[in-house]
């Protein structure tokens, strides 16, 4: 499998979701993946870092919200050994409490830097901003620590994928204007029946497809079902 296409994308790990960004995300681009709280968001980032580490990329897993062993055990639900990558050195992952993301917004300390230049990651996942959001007492500092990881992350010529969980407008970090990418994950309910849809609010330098997609978490990850017509209906 590539990884990279021709025209410098990388692959979201769901060929599905490819389809409806014309073969897959910048490199180099930060994209925001919104969704509630078991819709899916870190099964889909582990996804992302497994499409590159399939075709020889390392990938970085920055996680406030899931521990390591959380993560690595429920992964292996869905028959992703995290183990195995991270022992043979592909995958990375970094727990920090959120005072010490602050830390690495503010100053990028840590060594995580370094170990991000070191192994020569190509992919990261930041899971997630939100946490961060109260760490800052004004919304003028919020705005600045991102602007600063913003720089940095384009500095290590990563692409990222940043979890954030929904809120009303989402407005913390402003990070949907800041943003090259936003993909959202939803529930609704649609009669009887709880569905769970994604859609691409975003996607800068791209033709993407506007409609709200079925998808569906199955023992082998995240599939989407664009051939299932919505028939409307809110949660
Ligand atoms: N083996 C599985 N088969 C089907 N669905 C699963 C399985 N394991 C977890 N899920 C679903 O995935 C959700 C959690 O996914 P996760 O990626 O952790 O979401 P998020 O990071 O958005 O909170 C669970 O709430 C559950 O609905
Ligand atoms: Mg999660």
């Amino acid at each position: 499998m590539l990884a990279d296409n021709m025209d410098g994308r990388k692959s979201t790990g769901i060929p599905k979701l490819d389809d409806l960004i014309e073969g897959g995300i910048i490199n180099d681009s930060i994209m925001m993946l919104e969704g509630d709280a078991g819709t899916g968001k870190s099964t889909m980032a582990v996804q992302y870092l497994l499409a590159g580490i399939k075709a020889g990329e390392k990938g970085v897993y920055v996680s406030v919200d899931e521990s390591k062993k959380s993560l690595y055990r429920n992964m292996v639900r869905f028959g992703f050994n995290l183990e195995e990558y991270d022992n043979a050195g592909a995958l990375l992952f970094h727990e920090l409490k959120p005072h010490q993301m602050r830390e690495f917004l503010d100053k990028g300390v840590l060594g995580i830097e370094e170990q991000l230049i070191a192994m020569k990651a190509q992919r990261l996942v930041l899971d997630s901003i939100t946490a961060f959001a109260l760490l800052y007492e004004t919304d003028a500092k919020q705005r600045s620590a991102v602007h600063n990881l913003f720089d940095k992350i384009r500095n290590w010529g990563l692409t990222t994928l940043i979890i954030a969980e929904s809120a009303e407008e989402n407005h913390q970090f402003g990070l949907r204007y800041l943003v090259d990418g936003w993909i959202k994950l939803s529930r609704k309910k649609v009669g009887q029946e709880r569905i769970r849809t994604i859609e691409v609010l975003k996607m800068r330098g791209t033709k993407h497809d506007t409609n709200e997609i079925v998808y569906r978490i199955e023992k082998n990850g995240i599939n989407l079902y664009p051939s299932e017509r919505m028939l409307g209906g809110d949660l």
